[in-house]
């Protein structure tokens, strides 16, 4: 009795595990716990240089431009009202946008012919210096009224 009552409590143990265990279609829904993990993510990364950020940020790609000449002096001012500010932005944010662009997750035709070259060391600087510098992105917070 005792015995039959230990294999059917391990039994259902382990038919629980099995119901709990990682689903295909987890993620789908965009719930960003069960997203399944980005080989592109931002956590995968490796550490961002601010100083590296900062000479990228000013030197012309393949384009003939430089971050800096759309989205402005440390990313704060943009030549057009339509294109983001990047200053202050969480670093994470900006390196995940990067990568996006970069493999086509993201399409913007100037952004992708910006990221298309860019290696994870570049993007980790990038974000690293825009994500220093003062922030001049607000959250919603502080529009509402
Ligand atoms: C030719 C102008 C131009 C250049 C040069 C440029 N960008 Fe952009 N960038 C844009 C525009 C326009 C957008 C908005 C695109 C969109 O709506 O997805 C954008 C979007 C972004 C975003 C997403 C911001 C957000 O809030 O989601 C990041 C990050 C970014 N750019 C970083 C960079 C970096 C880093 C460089 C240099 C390697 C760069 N950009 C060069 C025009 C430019």
């Amino acid at each position: 009795m005792t015995t039959t009552r230990l294999l059917l409590g391990s039994l259902a143990i382990a038919l629980l595990a099995t119901a709990c265990g990682p689903k295909p279609e987890a993620g789908a829904g965009g719930h960003e716990a069960e997203a399944p993990v980005s080989e592109h993510s931002s956590a995968g990364l490796p550490a961002g240089s601010i100083a590296a950020g900062e000479k990228l940020a000013s030197t012309k790609g393949a384009t003939g431009q430089a971050c800096v000449d759309c989205h402005g002096k440390e990313g704060a001012a943009p030549i057009d009202p339509n294109y983001p500010k990047l200053a202050g932005q969480y670093h994470d944010y900006i390196a995940s946008a990067l990568a996006m662009y970069r493999d086509g997750r993201r399409q913007n035709s100037l952004m992708a012919s910006q990221a298309k070259e860019l290696t994870d060391q570049q993007i980790a600087d990038l974000s690293a210096y825009f994500g220093s510098r003062q922030r001049v992105v607000h959250d919603l917070a502080e529009h509402t009224q």
